[in-house]
């Protein structure tokens, strides 16, 4: 089967985007990523790419008047490399309504949380403080409300005693690391079907464990 083509975009140091480089390079990933777009010139994750030969294109959004004449040029940039999915990987624009519905259901973020738990900034210091124990992050389809939309993967962490926001956000950010490139392939090979606000995926097999903390 053809690979999906996809464009990756980011606004920072792209750690989420080498794991779904890392993942392509495997002849039988579904997915191949034609094309990474950066709406901040510094973004570290631009030369990630570069070094894996992907083509890169900055588009900075503060030469823009507005969000929706910065959307059409990212919009035309992402069509013309032929893209059919979008992934964003720490892409921290809101993307207006009309663009998101452009891309229904094949634009792909992760948020470094459970959702709908912990929208918006700042996740790890509010989980922290909620006292929750697991964290985790998720893998959605975008609808227009920042951090919504049918969810694809999500995986868990345990909250540990100790933990401060950079401990927990490392433990998170590996598990980032193995949910996106999971997400991206399960949509990319066609296993997953959107209906009403959730997806259902095709063959995919779950351990019914229980997962306590602190351990019982
Ligand atoms: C990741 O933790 C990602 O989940 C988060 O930004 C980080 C980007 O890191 N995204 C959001 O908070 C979106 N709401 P990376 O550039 O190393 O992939």
């Amino acid at each position: 089967m053809a690979r999906k083509r996809v464009a990756v975009l980011i606004s920072g140091r792209g750690s989420n985007l080498q794991a779904l480089i890392d993942a392509a390079r495997a002849p039988d990933y579904p997915a191949e990523i034609v094309r990474v777009i950066a709406n901040v010139p510094e973004a570290g994750g631009l030369a990630r790419a570069a070094d894996a030969g992907i083509a890169v294109e900055t588009i900075d959004h503060r030469k823009f008047p507005n969000r929706p004449a910065f959307e059409a040029v990212l919009d035309a940039a992402i069509r013309a490399s032929g893209a059919e999915l979008v992934c964003l990987a720490g892409f921290m624009r809101l993307l207006t309504a009309s663009f998101v519905e452009a891309w229904r259901d094949r634009l792909i973020n992760i948020h470094p949380s459970l959702l709908p738990a912990f929208p918006g900034l700042d996740t790890h210091g509010r989980a922290l403080a909620a006292g929750v124990r697991f964290a985790g992050c998720t893998v959605h389809f975008v609808r227009a409300e920042m951090d919504s939309g049918p969810i694809i993967v999500q995986a868990a962490v345990p909250v540990l005693p100790g933990d401060d926001e950079q401990r927990l956000a490392a433990r998170v950010l590996a598990a980032e690391h193995r949910a996106y490139p999971l997400a991206l392939a399960l949509v990319a090979s066609g296993r997953t079907r959107v209906s009403g606000g959730t997806v259902s995926v095709d063959g995919h097999t779950t351990a019914d464990s229980l997962l306590i903390n602190p351990a019982a």
